[in-house]
């Protein structure tokens, strides 16, 4: 039997979240640039979404650039936004065949403006698809998105609009840059790292953690497979006991 046929399909994570880690150490390793690593980086996006896409899995969040990464040299931070007008332009008609809906979740106003308009304009040409939602996380960090999410309730609390009573956790979420999306049940880093770089938090809070050392460029189909099998094979208990779980 196929990785893939040994999936349950009745046991999908309906929202998995990647860090995309690894694409400069891949490189490196080949004695190329940092920046050819990125490039090959699309291909394994290219495939991590159509694979997500073919199983049902009816969310994906993807981690491509964070708030920290603007601190990178300034060709490289140049050259991955480059990439990112490139792919979104030239992947729109894909996303369409797939019927797949893209978001973008992050401090948008960062990005160049020519980078604003195609992710605007990908987002509108998508926006009546029905399959998998396609997050891009890009500017991206939870200390921002928590940042802007307090200064919110902070206006509307100062403009009468808001009491304490309000605040619940259910209120809270529609702050959050994740307003529209169900929490990640199952949360992959690529590339060795044991970190959470700032990704998600507050929505992690009882996501499923899967680490694999095969570096980005190299994450592919199968890679997915491998990590939503663990993902199954794993006891999610939220707080109770393995008998009240087996029990349910
Ligand atoms: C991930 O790969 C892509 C981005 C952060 C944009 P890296 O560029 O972090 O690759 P490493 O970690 O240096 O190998
Ligand atoms: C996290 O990777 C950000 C993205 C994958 C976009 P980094 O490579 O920037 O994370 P750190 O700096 O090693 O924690
Ligand atoms: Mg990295």
């Amino acid at each position: 039997m196929s990785l893939k046929d040994s999936i349950n399909k009745d046991l999908l994570p309906s929202h998995i979240a990647i860090i995309m880690d690894g694409n400069g150490r891949w490189a490196k390793e080949k004695g190329e640039d940092r920046l050819f690593g990125h490039f090959h980086g699309v291909e394994s996006v290219r495939a991590n979404v159509e694979g997500c896409a073919e199983l049902g899995v009816q969310y994906l969040t993807l981690y491509a650039f964070s708030t920290e990464n603007w601190d990178r040299p300034e060709y490289e931070v140049k050259g991955l936004m480059e990439l990112l007008v490139d792919t979104i332009r030239k992947e729109v008609p894909t996303l369409n065949k797939n019927n797949i809906k893209l978001h973008v979740i992050g401090d948008i106003s960062m990005l160049p403006g020519n980078a604003q308009n195609e992710l605007a304009e990908a987002i509108n040409e998508t926006s009546a698809n029905t399959g998998l939602n396609l997050i891009m996380a890009l500017s991206y960090s939870s200390k921002w998105e928590i940042q802007q999410a307090l200064k919110q309730i902070v206006t509307e609390a100062a403009d009468g609009r808001l009491t304490p009573g309000d605040v619940t956790q259910e209120t809270f979420k529609n702050y959050l840059a994740t307003k529209n999306f169900p929490d990640p049940e199952l949360m992959i880093r690529t590339s060795g790292e044991h970190r959470i770089s700032n990704f998600l938090l507050y929505q992690l809070a009882y996501a499923e953690l899967y680490f694999t050392d095969v570096r980005w460029p190299d994450f592919r189909k199968e890679n997915l497979y491998e990590a939503i099998i663990d993902f199954q094979n794993r006891e999610r208990r939220f707080g109770k006991t393995s008998d009240q779980v087996q029990a349910q």
